[in-house]
């Protein structure tokens, strides 16, 4: 226990009563997120605003409590844990969009907007923010920043990192920072706002959110290759990419496909194998003319079926059953390691035949799916953590499955971060030099190491 009646009593001066929790039951909500992994915290923060975030940072800091920041708690790597208990700020009630400025296709937003809502709120404008994680319904920007989170389109459009202008931030001490420009250029001194993306709250509580938007794009068609091969069908993602740049590649294995059939609009060919889900977008004709070079290059493919969704509810149907594979998951066994490797996009085939060679030696179900556009795979092992003996067996598959990715060229973490569940292989990917910078950067902004501590480092 960190927090004692002193400390407590001091933060409560900090906030209104009603943005303070400590009953057990309410303790609750905020203990988990989408590893399924449990951490009570000693209590909650729910602050309305920087100064708010930076009185609560200087009681922390004066009494060493671990603080952990938390948007929606839809993170896959356990980065809102409060693993040490302590503190878990809230930041879900700093939900404004502040400013959207059509002129300058920027929008300033706080880090508890949804992403979706910021999505409609531009609408209207003509105007788009493309990062969508298949949590986009109710994940936060403040949760997207802090894990750099990706998603389908970012094949085209890129991930949140691409995104981001500038921040507002509060350290661990409790001073406040402004970060990067509200201009579409900016090279003034280190980039401190590259440094904060994907910081897993271990580095300062961001604040506010300078975001780049786009315009919109007027029209889209979505269209769905099966193949009998896994091989053949991961094996055209890289060459496909040289003829068009589709707004999203995703690929889904028969499991994939079996645990969200039910939500499938068509009839899928008993010997289906593999799935690969393109949307082209842009204008019209544009989408027309991608279309055009699809069909010429697939004409020398050897594929089950290609199918263009129809109307928008066969579309919506599509992406529904795409984003609800992860959830659905949980039918075959109720845990769950969900990794986000990435390789080089030629050596797709390469994994996925790595990870049917896994599901062979082992007694638990090993699925993949995810960003093939981005080399981005999801390899997903179920087990049941109840039994030691299952836990054994994903804990080999999993580290055997990195050292590949690591000989493909590839990285261990292509979106959802490190975390607590990746931060035991992180030597496996970065070199005793680079991971000792990393730690002294930590050290400078977080001398106490009270924020999100036991994360990110082995
Ligand atoms: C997805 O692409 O569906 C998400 O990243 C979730 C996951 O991998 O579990
Ligand atoms: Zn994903």
């Amino acid at each position: 226990m960190s927090l004692t009646k002193e400390a407590l009593q001091a933060l409560q001066k900090c906030v209104d009563p009603d943005q303070l929790i400590n009953a057990h039951e309410e303790l609750l909500c905020y203990s988990y997120d989408g590893t399924g992994r449990e951490f009570l915290p000693e209590a909650v923060l729910l602050p309305v605003s920087n100064e708010e975030v930076s009185s609560i940072m200087k009681v922390a800091s004066a009494y060493n409590i671990p603080v952990v920041p938390r948007g929606a708690g839809s993170g896959m790597t356990g980065g809102s844990l409060p693993v040490a208990g302590g503190l878990v700020l809230s930041l879900t009630r700093m939900n404004r969009i502040i400013e959207i400025d059509k002129d300058n296709q920027i929008a300033v937003v706080e880090p508890g907007v949804i992403n979706q809502q910021l999505r409609q709120a531009l609408h209207p404008l003509g105007l788009f923010y493309p990062p969508d994680p298949a949590s986009l319904k109710f994940c936060t920007i403040g949760g997207n920043v802090a894990e750099c989170a990706g998603g389908p389109s970012a094949v085209k459009y890129g991930v949140t990192r691409d995104y981001v202008l500038g921040l507002d931030a509060v350290l661990a001490d409790g001073r406040e920072i402004s970060t990067g420009v509200r201009t579409a250029k900016g090279v003034v001194g280190y980039d401190l706002t590259r440094l904060l993306i994907g910081s897993e709250g271990t580095l300062a509580i961001i604040t506010k959110i300078i975001l780049r938007v786009i315009p919109r794009p007027t029209s889209r068609r979505t269209v769905l290759l099966l193949s009998d091969s896994i091989a053949d069908a991961t094996g055209l993602v890289a060459r496909l990419l040289h003829i068009i740049t589709p707004a999203t590649l995703e690929y889904l294995d028969a499991t994939a496909l079996n645990i969200v059939a039910d939500k499938i609009p068509f009839q899928l060919p008993t010997q289906t194998k593999a799935m690969l889900l393109l949307e082209l977008d842009g204008s019209k004709e544009m989408v027309a003319s991608q279309a055009n070079q699809l069909n010429n290059f697939l004409e020398h493919e050897n594929l089950l079926m290609v199918k263009s969704a129809s109307t928008d509810e066969e579309r919506d149907s599509l992406w529904q059953a795409r984003r609800s594979v992860s959830p659905a998951a949980f039918a075959l066994k109720p845990d769950k390691m969900g990794e986000d490797v990435v390789v080089p996009r030629s050596r797709i085939p390469k994994l996925v035949a790595y990870t049917e060679h896994l599901a062979k030696i082992s007694t638990l179900p090993i699925f993949t799916f995810g960003h093939a556009g981005d080399g981005n795979i999801h390899v997903n092992i179920m087990l049941d953590r109840s039994k030691p003996e299952e836990v054994e067996q994903a804990n080999d598959a999993k580290h055997k499955l990195f050292k590949q990715v690591i000989d493909l060229g590839g990285t261990i973490s292509g979106e959802h971060g490190i975390g607590l569940t990746k931060k035991d292989y992180l030597a496996i990917e970065l070199p005793p030099t680079s991971l000792n910078i990393q730690r002294q950067l930590k050290q400078l902004f977080d001398p106490q190491n009270i924020l999100n501590p036991h994360k990110i480092f082995p």
